[in-house]
């Protein structure tokens, strides 16, 4: 497999956890202290040397993210745009980008609300035939993709939001797949919560032995809830004025 690196950020929802900020305006617009959102995962996918980037947003909101970023130019890369209609789940908003993405190439896919402060890509990442996931331990992994670990520390199961954690590990808002990822996405059926759900996705990856797991350190938060956009805005602020 060539190494070709692509992104995407998915920037699509309602936001309806940040209601009524999401009324008119997109969630990943919103201020993270003295940046939109967006800009946030942008520049965590520059950080691993993607340049070719394609955002999915709903159609009510992309033409805001055409005037924010254009074609890219002022920020070093080359940005596509597609829409999502409807808010149909982060796999069906991946799936939307089928055609940016060639049959030989890996993409890493960000959530546009997610902010790290660092993250590496192991050798290989973008040239093997794997899926690999971000880890985070935390506190309270519940509201999030929680790792099932085996005592070798593999994944062994992805569960969505669970009551009773299996451990302290989330899966964060980064992935990167092989380009199979979209067919596999074409057979899944809508979750309970009406959505085409990514951890489906991740657990086929895991059921063919094909998903592998990098550790995170420093700072991880979505900023989809009100706490979170105000974790992310004071760990923003602090990083710009040290
Ligand atoms: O932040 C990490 C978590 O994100 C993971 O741990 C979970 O496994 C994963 O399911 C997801 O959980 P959330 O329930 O927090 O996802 P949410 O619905 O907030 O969507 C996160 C982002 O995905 C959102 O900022 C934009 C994108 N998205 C989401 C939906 C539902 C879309 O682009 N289109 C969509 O239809």
């Amino acid at each position: 497999m060539n190494e070709k690196k692509k992104g995407i950020i998915l920037a699509g929802g309602t936001g309806s956890r940040l209601y009524p900020l999401t009324k008119i305006t997109n969630k990943h617009l919103l201020p993270v202290y003295n940046k939109p959102m967006i800009f946030y995962p942008l520049g965590t996918l520059k950080s691993m040397g993607i340049n070719d980037i394609c955002i999915v947003s709903g159609g009510e909101h992309i033409d805001d993210f055409v005037r924010l970023l254009g074609s890219g130019l002022e920020f070093e890369v080359k940005l596509t745009y597609k829409i999502q209609d409807g808010s149909k789940g982060i796999a069906h908003a991946l799936l939307q980008a089928e055609e940016f993405v060639k049959n030989d190439e890996k993409i890493a896919v960000i959530l546009g609300d997610n902010i790290f402060e660092k993250v590496e890509a192991p050798l290989n990442i973008f040239s093997d035939d794997n899926a690999y996931i971000y880890l985070k331990e935390i506190e309270n992994p519940e509201r999030f993709g929680v790792a099932k670990l085996s005592n070798e520390g593999n994944v062994i199961e992805i569960l969505e939001k669970p009551k009773n954690p299996p451990s302290k590990f989330a899966v964060t808002g980064l992935y990167i797949y092989p380009s199979d990822v979209f067919n596999f996405i074409k057979t899944l059926k809508p979750s309970q919560r009406g959505e085409l759900e990514i951890t489906d996705v991740n657990n086929w990856y895991i059921k063919q032995g094909r998903l592998k797991a990098v550790f995170i350190e420093g700072f991880w938060s979505d900023a989809g809830t009100f706490n979170s956009l105000l974790e992310s805005t004071l760990f923003a602020s602090k990083r710009q004025n040290k």
